[in-house]
């Protein structure tokens, strides 16, 4: 007899175990399948996130930057450092752990909330009455059968036609993240957001990093003014971002990499890289999943198809994550995850995609929630602008990091807030401002009038918000 669950999850990332955690919260008998595996054969749960996503590239951005800093910055505060050097070894190793440290986190918060977990490929089999059976496919194999399933399998790196990956001279976002030494000339195919990451990653510790980017706009998403800011920046800092770039042809060498590409201008370019990190999006991943056996409903792209709900054409079959539409950001993913469960227990879980922030977490960090200046004007939507450098706020001062501004943009008649875009320091954290007063309808003299504390980086939200009222104080 096969082990019988309410709720069985396929994947194990931040949609998976946030499914399965909320599942067995609810009270639901729930089990989670993941295949990510360690060093050794250990489970390693936590997906794209955990393993190769999230958290290393966040703890090798964190090194990398106490290492510029050290060699740049600590000098104006007086601290010189003398024989600063860079061991990659130690770094990778601590990311590593990092890496251990969150599995291990996500097996333990497993055990406490008693949710059984199945090391393997899991795959849906069959429809028996009201269940799925649902195959483990790893070390120990095992059927089990749900009531509900939750298809949380995520994603995998997008291929550059032609150009295989082999993690040692072209990179997925898995090589970009374990290179072992700092390469003298990098290569970034795709100025997203792993490009830009990643890309500043090895440039703080000394590779010469050349980005080429096939759109003619840097960063297309991203709201102009804070575009163009981020483009200013990251020259200054030494990346050469090519945008309007088309490759031609990628040639793999014993020690390096040739790049042949078309420039803007239509000129054709040779380039030759120690490495190369291709960085073009990511497409889902469904593989072994037992989709077509089951006649899980799949879109052109591959993505399983889901109504607003999460719901898809399977009964009780739902999906969250990276492997349905909507942005690919963990968030996204552990908000769905929570929503579908609520929707199993009888509730009414709701994710609003207006308010999803995005982050990109190079420095100056680039965060912004709701819509950008260019959408609302393609909108026709009349809206009033504030922004506030964090040259004109204290904290920023005192940190000595003076980048960039925040920006609020809210409806010309209502003054509810439409948009908050941010670059400078620490504005991942700032954001959530922005997403609690969206959350809530504020309007922008809502914000302005709530107490910051000071001096803090958050006053540069105020006053921006203050802004757009025509009043900011500081500036
Ligand atoms: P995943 O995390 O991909 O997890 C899916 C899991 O399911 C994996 O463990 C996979 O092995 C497993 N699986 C697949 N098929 C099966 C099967 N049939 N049986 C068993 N297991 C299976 N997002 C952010 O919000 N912030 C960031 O800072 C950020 N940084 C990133 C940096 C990088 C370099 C990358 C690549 C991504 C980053 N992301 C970030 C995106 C984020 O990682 C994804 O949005 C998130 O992991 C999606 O979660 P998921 O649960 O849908 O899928
Ligand atoms: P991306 O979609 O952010 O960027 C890919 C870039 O590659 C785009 O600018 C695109 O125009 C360009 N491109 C596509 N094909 C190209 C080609 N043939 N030649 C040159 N350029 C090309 O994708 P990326 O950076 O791979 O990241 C994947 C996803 O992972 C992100 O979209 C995001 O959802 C998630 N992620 C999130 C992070 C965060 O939240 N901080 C960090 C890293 C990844």
């Amino acid at each position: 007899m096969a082990d019988r669950f309410d709720v069985v999850v396929i994947g194990g990332g931040p949609g998976g175990y946030t499914a399965a955690i909320r599942a067995a919260q609810l009270g639901f008998a729930t089990a989670c399948i993941d295949d990510w595996t360690r060093a050794g054969g250990k489970p390693a749960p936590g997906g794209t996130c955990t393993n190769v996503g999230c958290i290393p590239s966040k703890a090798l951005l964190q090194s990398s930057e106490n290492y510029e800093h050290a060699g740049h910055a600590f000098a104006d505060h007086g601290i010189d450092v003398k024989g600063l050097s860079i061991d990659v070894k130690r770094m990778l190793a601590r990311k590593d752990k990092v890496v251990g440290q969150n599995n291990d986190g996500i097996l333990y918060l497993f055990k406490k909330n008693k949710v059984a977990f199945f090391h393997g490929r899991g795959s849906l089999a069959a429809r028996d009455g009201d269940a799925w059976t649902v195959k483990v496919d790893g070390a120990k194999p095992a059927t089990i059968t749900a009531t509900h399933v939750v298809v949380a399998t995520g994603s995998k790196p997008r291929a550059l036609p032609g150009t295989p990956i082999d993690n040692d001279r072209v990179l997925d976002n898995e090589g970009a993240l374990a290179i072992p030494d700092v390469p003298a000339r990098l290569g970034v195919v795709g100025a997203g957001v792993i490009g830009l990451e990643m890309g500043s990653v090895w440039r703080r510790l000394g590779a010469t990093v050349t980005v080429l980017e096939a759109l003619p706009t840097f960063l297309g998403a991203v709201d102009e003014a804070v575009a163009k800011e981020a483009l200013k920046v990251f020259t200054r800092q030494g990346l050469a971002i090519h945008t309007g770039a088309k490759i031609t042809a990628v040639e793999v060498g014993k020690a390096d990499v040739k790049v042949a590409w078309t420039d803007a201008t239509g000129k054709t370019q040779s380039s030759t890289f120690d490495r190369l990190i291709v960085s073009i999006g990511r497409v889902p991943f469904t593989g072994g999943l037992g989709a077509e056996a089951v006649g899980l409903a799949l879109d052109e792209r591959g993505f399983v198809v889901v109504d607003d709900a999460c719901r898809t054409n399977l009964p009780n079959v739902w999906a969250v994550g990276d492997v349905v539409r909507g942005p690919m950001l963990a968030h996204k993913a552990e908000e769905e995850a929570v929503a579908v469960c609520e929707r199993i227990a009888g509730q009414h879980g709701h994710v609003d995609f207006n308010t999803v922030p995005w982050v990109i977490y190079t420095s100056p960090e680039i965060a912004w929630v709701g819509e950008t200046e260019q959408q609302l004007k393609a909108a026709g939507t009349a809206y009033k602008a504030g922004t506030f450098p964090f040259l004109a706020n204290g904290r920023a001062r005192a940190l000595g990091d003076t980048t960039g501004f925040v920006k609020v943009l809210a409806d010309a008649a209502t003054d509810r807030i439409l948009g908050v875009h941010m670059i400078g320091p620490m504005v991942s954290e700032l954001i959530s401002e922005g997403v609690v007063a969206m959350e809530f309808g504020a309007a922008s003299e809502d914000l302005a009038r709530i107490c910051h504390a000071h001096p803090s980086l958050s006053e540069a939200t105020k006053e921006a918000s203050l802004a757009v009222l025509g009043r900011a104080v500081n500036i």
